[in-house]
C-alpha cells in the first residue's frame, strides 16, 4: 500500500530519536519502495543549518543503514531544512514558504504529515504556531491532509494529558492525531492479537475459569544512561508503566473486537483500561513496591535525594466479566540482571494430582509464555512423563520461534508505525480515552504511594526484595 504524495515534517530533526530511528526508518521505507512517487522531509530545529549541512547530519544517521539499491543519493536529495524555535511564529512562516516551494509537485505541498520528535509538554506550542501559520488540519482546503504523530509520554498525568489534548484538539482532528508507544509496533506485540483470536483453542479457555496469574515483565539490564534529567521529571512508573506496560496487559485481557477497524480495536482496549481496578493507599507495599537502584543518585542530572523510582511491580485486577479476581502481576524495572519482556499467562491446576512429584502442580503448572524480547517467540509449557519406573512429571515445552520461521522479516517498530501513519491507518496508535484512561490508573498508583521512598536495589539484581510481596 503506497500513500499519497506528502511532505513529512519533523520538529526535533537534528535530536537523538530522529538519529536513531526516524531517519533510518524513512530511509529503509524508500528502499523497500513503501513511499509514494513524490515525497519531501524537512527537518526543523533550532540550528543554524543549511539544507546541505543537515543531509550530511542526516547521512552520518544512515551510516549502519544498508544502502543496496544505491538510493542514498537521491533520498538524500529529497531532504530540506528550516530553522525554526518552537516558540518563535516566524519560523513557522519559513516552513510554510518551505512548504510551498513544492507547489509544482501534485500532493507534496498538500499533504502533510508532522513528527513531533520532540518532549510532549512542546506540542500545544507547535501546534498552536502551525495554526497561526496556517498550517493546521482546519486550514486544509479540499483534497489535502494533514496528520500529526506525537511522541509518548502524553502528558505527565490526567490533567495534563486532557490539557494537551484540549491545546491539540484545536487544530488537529482525533483521526489526525496518531499518538506513538512503539510497543505497537512491534511483531510480537501485534501478534498477542493474531494468536488470541486466529486460534480456536485458546480463546475459550482465555478466563477466569481457567487462568489463575497473568505475569507481564519488562526488564533491561541497564540504567536510565544519560537521561537523568528526563527520568527525573518521568520516573518508572510514567516512562513504561502507564504506555508499554498497560498496553501488553491489554492485548493479552482485550475483548475480540469486531472488526478490525482502527475503532473496532481501540474500542475493547479503552473497555479494559477502564475496567482496570484503581489502587488506594492501602494497597502501598502489598499491591505496589517501588523501587530505586543503588547509583541512580549518582547519575547525571539526578537529585542527590532523589525519590524518582526506577522499577515498579504492581498486581492490577480487571474488573470485568472476564477477568473479575485474576491477578495480573506487573513488573518493570532498569539495571536488573537481565534484559526480557515476556508475558506468562499461568492456567489452573487440575483437580487432583496423581503423579508425585513432591511440588505440586506448580512445578508443571500450564503456561502460555509470550516472549517480546530478546526472544520473539511463543511456547507453551506443559507436564510429561520422565522417563523411567515412576510416573513422575517434568515442566517441559513447546516453542514457536519468529526468527527461525521467517529469517529475516519484519520489521522494526518505527518503520511500521511510520507506515501506518502514512497510510492513515490508527489500529497501532493510542486513542485519547485510553490516554485518559491509562493516566487515571497510573496517577492512582502514584497517590497510594505518595510520601513513600522506594526501595533501594543493587544493579544487575531482581529489583528491591519486597517486590516478591505483591504475589500474596
Ligand atoms: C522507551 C522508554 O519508551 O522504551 C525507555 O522511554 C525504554 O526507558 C524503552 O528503555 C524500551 O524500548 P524497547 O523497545 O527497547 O523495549
Amino acid at each position: 500500500l503506497k500513500p499519497d504524495n506528502f511532505t513529512i515534517v519533523i520538529f526535533g530533526a537534528t535530536g537523538d530519536l530522529a538519529a536513531r530511528k526516524l531517519f533510518p526508518s524513512i530511509f529503509e521505507l524508500a528502499g523497500f519502495r513503501h513511499l509514494p512517487d513524490e515525497f519531501r522531509i524537512i527537518g526543523t530545529g533550532r540550528r543554524d543549518l543549511s539544507h546541505e549541512g543537515f543531509r550530511e547530519m542526516v547521512a552520518r544517521s544512515l551510516a549502519n543503514v544498508k544502502d543496496e539499491n544505491g538510493n542514498l543519493k537521491g533520498f538524500l536529495d529529497r531532504i530540506f531544512y528550516v530553522r525554526l524555535d518552537i516558540e518563535e511564529q516566524e519560523g513557522y512562516y519559513r516552513l510554510h514558504g518551505e512548504i510551498m516551494d513544492a507547489e509544482g509537485q501534485p500532493g507534496v505541498c498538500s499533504n502533510i504529515l508532522f513528527y513531533l520528535a520532540v518532549a510532549p509538554a512542546l506540542a500545544p506550542a507547535i501546534v498552536g504556531n502551525l495554526a497561526l501559520a496556517g498550517l493546521g488540519e482546519k486550514n486544509v482546503d479540499c483534497g489535502g491532509w494533514r496528520k500529526l504523530i506525537v511522541e509518548k509520554p502524553y502528558g505527565i498525568n490526567l490533567p495534563s494529558a486532557c490539557e494537551m489534548n484540549r491545546a491539540i484538539g484545536k487544530v488537529f482532528s482525533e483521526k489526525s492525531i496518531f499518538r506513538i508507544d512503539h510497543y505497537l509496533g512491534k511483531e510480537t506485540v501485534q501478534n498477542i492479537l493474531v494468536f488470541r483470536f486466529s486460534n480456536g483453542i485458546f480463546e475459550p479457555i482465555w478466563n477466569r475459569h481457567y487462568i489463575a496469574d497473568v505475569r507481564i515483565t519488562i526488564a533491561e539490564d541497564f540504567g536510565i544512561r544519560d537521561r537523568g534529567a528526563f527520568y527525573e521529571e518521568v520516573g518508572l512508573l510514567r516512562d513504561i508503566m502507564q504506555n508499554h506496560a498497560l498496553q501488553l496487559l491489554v492485548s493479552v485481557a482485550m475483548e475480540p473486537p469486531v472488526d478490525l477497524s482502527a475503532d473496532g480495536v481501540r474500542d475493547e482496549k479503552a473497555k479494559v483500561l477502564r475496567s482496570i481496578r484503581r489502587h488506594k493507599p492501602e494497597d502501598a507495599g502489598t499491591a505496589i513496591v517501588l523501587g530505586q537502584y543503588e547509583g541512580y543518585r549518582n547519575e547525571k542530572n539526578v537529585a542527590p535525594d532523589s525519590r524518582v523510582e526506577t522499577f515498579a511491580a504492581v498486581k492490577f485486577f480487571v474488573d470485568n466479566w472476564r477477568w473479575k479476581g485474576v491477578p495480573f502481576y506487573v513488573r518493570a524495572g532498569k539495571n536488573l540482571e537481565k534484559s526480557l519482556t515476556e508475558i506468562v499467562v499461568s492456567f489452573k491446576c487440575p483437580p487432583q494430582n496423581f503423579f508425585g512429584n513432591g511440588d505440586g502442580c506448580s512445578y508443571t503448572a500450564n503456561q502460555v509464555i509470550m516472549q517480546i524480547q530478546p526472544e520473539e517467540t511463543i511456547a507453551l509449557r506443559f507436564g510429561a512423563k520422565r522417563p523411567g519406573e515412576d510416573v513422575v512429571t517434568d515442566p517441559v515445552f513447546m516453542k514457536f520461534d519468529y526468527r527461525d520461521a521467517y529469517p529475516n522479516e519484519g520489521m522494526t517498530p518505527y518503520r511500521r508505525l511510520l507506515l501506518d501513519a502514512m497510510a492513515g491507518d490508527r489500529m497501532n496508535f493510542i486513542r485519547q480515552d485510553s490516554v485518559e484512561y491509562s493516566w487515571a490508573v497510573i496517577d492512582a498508583i502514584r497517590e497510594a504511594v505518595d510520601g513513600h521512598r522506594p526501595e533501594p536495589y543493587p544493579p544487575h539484581s531482581r529489583g528491591p526484595e519486597s517486590a516478591g510481596r505483591i504475589y500474596g
